[in-house]
């Protein structure tokens, strides 16, 4: 088959998806990507369950329609958590990756059988998090802590903060599972991700933070490798961020693209 110099498409609501982006790079070299931050539908962690999957369809096609991926990953674990399923079915052929939370190797790892699980609102009492946690975290305490005044912090005040302030916002969510005997704390929405050096910090030593950027970036440069969809050779690769919602683009968007290294924000409209 002929190498495919189509991009890889990430998506999250806003910024979360990111550090996932990050991650997978260094295993595919000349590949290129597109970013879309949903700013118009931001945030997915108050929505119910119906409402994220029908916006993340509409999201998808609107994807596919400007950008023609070859694989998608959908870097946001509550749009993975209520759409996955439906955005692999009404999209036969564009393989889709989705996110799930490192559960499984928290629960391997803890010492102290407590782990914690910080999510969004949605996410914390989704039935998925349930089967998670049946299925690779028995005879494990799981506290969930819901922290949506974390998802807004990064997504629209992140930039140009300080350490303070970025303490501030995650020490209250970190204290409360460490107090109550985790020594895990699962990132378990991607926003989280930009904070987890000071969730780390809050959580004090002794207490690993987790996430599951590293298999999401395998699982894409596998199923890259098995389908025969690398990049032809030479590539220079690069990649846009591009966001949905009406003008003008706050300026911390500018910021997490060039920090990013993607061209943009561009705009990408639903249609
Ligand atoms: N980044 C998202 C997640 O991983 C959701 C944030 C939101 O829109 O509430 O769950």
């Amino acid at each position: 088959m002929a190498p495919d110099p189509r991009p890889i498409a990430f998506f999250d609501s806003g910024v979360g998806g990111l550090p996932y982006l990050e991650a997978a790079r260094p295993l595919l070299l000349g590949e290129r990507f597109a970013y879309l931050a949903d700013r118009g539908g931001f945030p997915y962690g108050t929505k119910t369950r119906e409402q994220v999957r029908a916006r993340v369809l509409e999201v998808v096609e609107a994807i596919r329609r400007r950008f023609d991926p070859k694989v998608l990953v959908i870097a946001c674990n509550t749009a993975s958590q209520a759409a996955l399923e439906a955005v692999r079915k009404a999209n036969p052929g564009l393989p889709v990756i989705g996110t799930v939370p490192a559960v499984k190797p928290a629960a391997l790892r803890t010492r102290s059988g407590t782990i914690g699980v910080m999510a969004t609102a949605r996410a914390v009492e989704d039935p998925y998090l349930d089967e998670l946690v049946a299925r690779h975290a028995p005879g494990v305490r799981v506290l969930r802590e819901a922290a949506q005044d974390l998802v807004s912090f990064v997504e629209l005040r992140y930039p140009g903060s300080t350490e303070a302030e970025r303490l501030a916002a995650v020490e209250g969510h970190a204290r409360r599972l460490v107090e109550l005997g985790a020594d895990e704390i699962v990132l378990a929405c991607t926003h989280f991700l930009h904070v987890a050096a000071d969730i780390a910090r809050a959580a004090g030593a002794g207490v690993e933070v987790v996430d599951s950027r590293d298999g999401v970036a395998r699982r894409l440069a596998s199923i890259l490798a098995e389908r025969a969809l690398g990049a032809p050779e030479g590539s220079p690769g690069g990649g846009l961020f591009a966001l949905t919602g009406p003008g003008p683009f706050e300026p911390g968007y500018a910021v997490f693209a060039a920090r990013f290294g993607l061209e943009g924000p561009v705009a990408l409209d639903l249609g």
